[in-house]
Formats: C-alpha cells, sequence, structure tokens
C-alpha cells in the first residue's frame, strides 16, 4: 500500500497533488489549442442531438453533483442551452419531466452510485439521450449510457473526491466551449482564447499545489473550530457546496457551504468571533460584492480565510488569511479555487487524527440505496 501511495501519506493526498497530471489527460487528444479545435468523438457522433437539445439535465449524486452544478455555469454561459442539475435520487422518483429533445448527463466519478443509475435508466424509457461522464472504465454507468466521455483522472481510492472532480469539470469546459463555437455563441477569437487558457490550467494547479506550508499553518489555527462556513459566487458556488462537503467527510466538522448573497438571509446569524468563514473572491467573479460580504463578516468578528486572485491588495486589508490563485478565466477558477479547499481539509483531517482515506460511515461508492 505504501508504493501504491507513492510516498504520500494517503491516497487523498497523492490524489491532489496528481490533478494537474489529471487534468491534462482528461483533455488530452481533446483539447487541440493549436488548431483551434476541441475533438470529442462522443459529442461529434452525436453534434446534431447536442446543438438541437432544448434543454440539459445533468443527473448526479454528492461531487459529482457539484461538477454538475459547474457545468451548469459552464454550459449555459458558454452554449447558452438551458441546464438543470438535479440529485439523482430525487430526479428518480419525482416523475420529473423528460423529452426526446432534452440530453440527460449523467456523472459519475465510479460509475456504479445506484440512485445515478436509476435515473439514466428511467431518462432512457423516457426517450431522452443520455451522456455519461465516468471515470471508471467498462463501469455500469459507461455501459448504460447511450454515450460518453471518460475523465481519464486514473483511479481514485480516497473516499473524499478530489481528482474526479477538477477532471468532470474539464470535461463539462471541453464540451461548454465547444457546442458554444458551433452555435456560433463564441466567436472563433474568443474560443481560441479560451483554448489556450485552458492549456494553462494543469501548470496553474502546480503553482496552487506549491502553497500547501501555508494552508498547513491556516489549518492548524482552525482544526478545532465546531463549524466552518464557505462562501462563493457564480462558478465559485459550487465550490463552496464542495469545500464544505470535503471538510465534513474526512474532518466531521460541520459545514455549510453557501451562494455569498444568501449569506444575509440566514447563515449570518452564526457569525461570531468562533466562526471560520472560507471566502472565494476571485478578481472577475463578482468581486465588489463578495468584498463587501467580506466586510459584513468582519464587522460581526467571523475569521476570514480568503480565495483571492494574485496581487489582490483589497481583501488583504481586510481577511485573517489569504490564499492567492493565479489569474484564469473566471469559468476555469473552479479548477484552481477548489485546491486550497481540498488541501485545507485533508491537513485538518490530519491534525484531527481522522481516518482520511477511509471517512466514518462513508463507502467510495454508494451502489445501494
Ligand atoms: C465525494 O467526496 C463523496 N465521497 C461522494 O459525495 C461521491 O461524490 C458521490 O457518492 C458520488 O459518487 P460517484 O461520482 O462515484 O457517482
Amino acid at each position: 500500500e505504501q508504493i501504491e501511495k507513492g510516498g504520500y501519506d494517503h491516497f487523498m493526498l497523492k490524489e491532489i497533488h496528481e490533478q494537474p497530471n489529471a487534468i491534462s489527460d482528461t483533455y488530452r487528444g481533446r483539447l487541440l489549442a493549436d488548431k483551434g479545435i476541441i475533438k470529442m468523438g462522443s459529442v461529434d457522433n452525436n453534434i446534431t442531438k447536442f446543438l438541437n437539445a432544448k434543454r440539459i439535465i445533468i443527473v448526479a449524486c454528492g461531487t459529482s453533483w457539484h461538477a454538475g452544478l459547474v457545468g451548469e455555469y459552464l454550459i449555459e454561459e458558454f452554449a447558452r442551452i438551458p441546464v438543470e442539475v438535479e440529485y439523482a435520487s430525487e430526479f428518480r422518483y419525482r416523475n420529473p419531466i423528460i423529452s426526446k429533445d432534452d440530453i440527460v448527463i449523467a456523472i459519475s466519478q465510479s460509475g456504479e452510485t445506484a440512485d445515478t443509475l436509476a435515473a439514466i435508466k428511467l431518462a432512457k424509457a423516457n426517450g431522452a439521450f443520455v451522456f455519461g461522464i465516468c471515470n471508471v472504465v467498462g463501469s455500469s454507468i459507461a455501459r448504460e449510457t447511450n454515450s460518453g466521455a471518460y475523465t481519464h483522472a486514473g483511479p481514485e481510492i480516497g473516499v473524499a473526491s478530489t481528482k474526479a472532480f477538477t477532471t468532470q469539470i474539464t470535461v463539462l469546459s471541453l464540451i461548454a466551449l465547444k457546442l458554444g463555437n458551433l452555435k456560433g455563441e463564441l466567436s472563433n477569437s474568443k474560443f481560441n482564447n479560451y483554448l489556450q487558457e485552458l492549456k494553462l490550467i494543469p501548470s496553474k494547479v502546480t503553482e496552487v499545489l506549491k502553497i500547501n506550508t501555508e494552508i498547513e499553518k491556516i489549518a492548524a489555527i482552525y482544526k478545532d473550530a465546531p463549524n466552518c462556513l464557505y462562501l462563493g459566487r457564480g462558478f465559485n458556488f459550487p465550490v463552496a457546496l464542495e469545500g464544505a462537503l470535503k471538510l465534513k467527510e474526512i474532518s466531521y466538522i460541520h459545514a455549510e457551504g453557501y451562494p455569498a448573497a444568501e449569506m444575509k438571509h440566514g447563515p449570518i446569524a452564526l457569525i461570531d468571533a468562533s466562526m471560520p468563514v472560507i471566502v472565494i473572491a476571485t478578481k472577475k467573479g463578482h468581486y465588489e460584492k463578495v468584498v463587501s460580504n467580506i466586510q459584513e463578516i468582519k464587522s460581526r468578528k467571523g475569521k476570514i480565510i480568503a480565495i483571492v486572485t494574485k496581487g489582490d491588495t483589497v481583501v488583504k486589508e481586510i481577511a485573517d488569511h489569504v490564499i492567492e490563485i493565479p489569474e484564469t478565466e473566471e469559468a476555469f477558477t473552479p479548477l484552481l479555487t477548489t485546491i486550497p479547499l481540498q488541501l485545507l481539509s485533508y491537513y485538518i483531517a490530519v491534525m484531527r487524527g481522522c481516518n482520511v482515506d477511509q471517512p466514518r460511515n462513508l463507502a467510495k461508492s454508494v451502489t445501494v440505496e
């Protein structure tokens, strides 16, 4: 097992550090930035269905559902196709309206999640075209879907999903950009710029991974907190949800993720000097509004850990801690902002003596209801 961990203390840490390569593997052969092309056989072969889709419904569970939410923002932004994101467990039992003009995208790392599999069967029975985004080759979901794209993240052993999440978002980015360009929503020049920027993501993830000692220090300060709040907006709202889920799963600290602006509709009542609030405040993502949320937290004495774009000076003045990420297109920031949140949960869990790779009560894949 030590050999399989490749010198890391835990599979989770190894998998966090594998993300630059995992993301490159996801777009290898697909993202042909120099030719200005995204090549995806499974999308190309079904392109009429994709371009004529009236609606895309994404079904998934847990972290994969969070990736689906990022997918909603990406597909609506770039391709202007309406997207709904559903918990597979709700979708399968609530008699949803599905038509043959809908595309259902099922996202699953393991490809074995019972609820997602049942949602796929229901969608197919109602005439929808079902496209899978899976990591495990030959899995039940990969076989049950009409078509699909593998994430090629490599085996994910840690129960807490890390590289599966970022590679799922990578696949969704490729699909959204490709459809956007083909539908004429994204001009060739904008499309090309996005491709060039996407190509730089793995090296930027490597850069973020280098700040792990800083994150370890922050973890040491907050490891005994009973609660934690995660806030983000736009593309980073799902990242806030994912950050909170990661902390809950492996450290057993109660954590909640919220869209930053929703804070004043309830969670703000929780804020006092003992409440750490992790805020994603990247430069282009409704920045001023998030800064004013940070001020509101500060005036209630909450402790602020902010994820900011490199060179930020405003948030630095207010926050207790800042973690910088390199600049990128706002739509791709989830691929970077997620990394420090994974590391923060990891270090807190280790410091609390938790079983990081196999947290209590959790299974890697939920194959029963
Ligand atoms: C993630 O950290 C979780 N362990 C869990 O939420 C997981 O993402 C969920 O069970 C879905 O699994 P799947 O992607 O294999 O379908």
